[in-house]
């Protein structure tokens, strides 16, 4: 990579183009549109400089077969309708039905192959499958964060047969969690949600190196809670506690450089819908057949008095099941609490981003990471083989 993507003269070459436009379908439609429109300006920049666009994706997990379910076509109808322009499609995404859409590109044409992951090579990084589709290009651009902790063939493989570009959604994604992670202003807060302890052990361990204040709400807080000896009722947590009383004990560790909160009160409910019964519980309070659902007002502020002081926050992980409105407010509460704090604030997961969009604070923070495993795996630290693999190829 001694020139970046937008120093290359693309005019007439096939850049195939690596984006991750695995997106949530209903009733046969894209439902959230978030990745479609973060790789449209790479595909409009591409585009208007004259390349022929090749994109590939996977979508879902179709486990190396066809599945009709998870054909492209609908990512295709929401990358035209952006894009302003028709995106062709191709029923495969190697061989002769691919390569003829390919032949027959214009100069500024976009095509959208069929899902990678329809071919079990793609994710056994398989040489041969990788060779095939970097016949399709003329150069390679990986604008696919999301998928870059994957070492398929896509995000790896094809790297060893092509002149090899990182694209720009990638590097915006590395450069605002180094941002956050290496230069934040301080304090810096991390919020931490969503369902499992276990998945994010390694994350909270970084962060306990990096942070000022750690705030723990969702199904995290209830396993944390659990672990310290809690009766969360039938709280969604993990069942094993071990994980998290690994983590308790670090935090005990570290008390005094990082504060930890967790929550002290919930909203609680004994089921899980948008009518049911509910009420604020201490967690002291919360009966056998009681579940946390969100988390309460003490709560509330205790969090959003953190935040308040924060100078960069890194949101990953709901408070509690903000798709229902009855269990919103505590979402909602640290979503606003960053707005208004000024914070550079950046955001990881799809359920932080869905509750974003969904709860109208999106537009008001710094930045929205695209990116769900492939950001838990960068906030631990790890190197991500897509990345890797471009780096790897810029220096051969
Ligand atoms: C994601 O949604 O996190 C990426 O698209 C990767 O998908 P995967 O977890 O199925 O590999």
């Amino acid at each position: 990579m001694t020139k970046g993507i937008s120093e290359v003269d693309v005019r007439g070459k096939r850049v195939l183009l690596r984006e991750d436009l695995n997106v949530p379908l209903e009733g046969g439609a894209v439902a959230d549109d978030t990745r479609i429109a973060a790789a449209m300006p790479t595909i409009q920049n591409l585009s208007g400089r004259g390349a022929r666009v090749v994109v590939i994706s996977h979508l879902g997990r179709p486990d190396g077969k066809v599945v009709e379910s998870l054909r492209m076509a609908p990512v295709a109808a929401a990358l035209s309708k952006e894009l302003g322009a028709p995106v062709k499609t191709a029923p495969d995404c190697v061989g002769p039905q691919a390569q003829a859409a390919v032949d027959a590109l214009a100069d500024g044409d976009v095509l959208l192959l069929e899902n990678l992951r329809f071919h079990p090579e793609e994710e056994a990084n398989d040489p041969e499958f990788a060779r095939q589709l970097a016949s399709l290009g003329d150069l390679y651009v990986n604008d696919a964060f999301a998928t870059a902790h994957r070492a398929h063939a896509s995000t790896v493989g094809v790297t060893a047969y092509l002149p090899s570009y990182m694209g720009p959604l990638m590097e915006r994604e590395l450069d605002m969690l180094d941002e956050v992670l290496q230069r934040p202003r301080r304090p810096f807060v991390a919020v931490l949600g969503g369902a499992k302890v276990s998945d994010k052990i390694e994350v909270i361990e970084r962060l306990l190196l990096v942070c000022d204040a750690i705030l723990i709400g969702g199904g995290m807080g209830n396993t944390l809670l659990a672990a310290e000896g809690f009766d969360v009722g039938k709280s969604l947590r993990d069942a094993d506690l071990g994980p998290a009383k690994k983590i308790r004990e670090e935090i005990d560790r570290n008390a005094e450089r990082v504060e930890v909160l967790l929550p002290e009160d919930g909203v609680v409910a004994k089921e899980l819908k948008p009518d049911a019964d509910s009420r604020f519980a201490d967690v002291g309070e919360i009966a056998p057949d009681e579940m946390i659902l969100d988390i309460g007002p003490t709560t509330a502020e205790k969090f959003t008095g953190v935040i308040e002081e924060a100078k960069t926050v890194l949101w990953n992980g709901p408070m509690g099941v903000f798709e229902i409105d009855a269990f919103a407010a505590g979402t909602e509460a640290v979503g606003d609490a960053i707005a208004a704090s000024g914070a550079l604030s950046v955001l990881g997961g799809g359920d932080t981003a869905a509750a974003a969009h969904k709860l109208g604070f999106a537009d008001k923070m710094t930045y929205i990471s695209t990116g769900g495993g492939a950001t838990l795996e960068y906030l631990e630290g790890k190197e991500l083989p897509g990345v890797a693999a471009l780096r790897a190829a810029a220096n051969a």
